[in-house]
């Protein structure tokens, strides 16, 4: 907060920036984003396009989901971003981008992505929040390799993603190869 006069705060930096790949969006997720809504006025869900990282799901696909899950809290703002992170921060007025932290096993690529972001823009800060204990085995990589193999993500991920993830494995495997997420 920056202090306009004696006793008199101007509210700045209370919006949040979540980025991510949500492929597909996890309760671990969504854990993380209601309790930064205890803190941040506004958390902007930032979908990141990746197409390095050949999603499941299209970017659309996820800006979809996500936005429907969201469609009752107005105080997320659910938006998608190509290229860097930091570029796309600058656009906002957020000075802080959100990451969750399930174990020990994250920090080490939590660190390094943080450590250069922080190069890159030296005025955002990554604050990291510990995933509930509930949630400390979910992760979008587990949840798809799940689904994919006939097992039960409910109770794990919403039921709009449970309804897309087997509406997605139920196509052939001929056309899984050709999109290339089945090898
Ligand atoms: O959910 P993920 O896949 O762990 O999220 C990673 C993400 C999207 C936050 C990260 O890869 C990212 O910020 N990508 C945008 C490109 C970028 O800014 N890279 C520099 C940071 S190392």
């Amino acid at each position: 907060m920056a202090k306009e006069k004696k006793g008199e705060y101007r509210d700045v930096g209370k919006i949040a920036i979540y980025p991510g790949s949500f492929d597909p969006i996890t309760y671990g997720h969504i854990d993380i984003i209601e309790r930064a809504l205890e803190i941040f006025d506004k958390v902007i869900i930032a979908i990141a396009e990746n197409a390095e990282k050949r999603p499941l799901f299209s970017a659309e696909e996820r800006l979809q989901m996500v936005k429907t899950i969201f469609k009752d809290t107005p105080n997320v703002i659910v938006d998608s971003f190509k290229g860097l992170l930091v570029d796309y921060v600058a656009k906002t007025n957020a000075k802080v981008s959100l990451r969750g932290l399930r174990a020990t096993s994250d920090f080490e690529y939590e660190f390094h992505m943080a450590s250069m972001n922080r190069s890159l823009n030296t005025h955002l800060d990554t604050l990291f929040m510990m995933t509930s204990k509930d949630y400390f085995f979910v992760s979008s990589r587990t949840i798809k390799e799940v689904a994919r193999l006939g097992g039960g993500v409910e109770g794990l991920v919403p039921d709009l993603v449970v309804r897309r993830l087997k509406e997605k494995f139920k196509l052939p495997v001929a056309k899984r190869k050709q999109i290339g997420w089945d090898d």
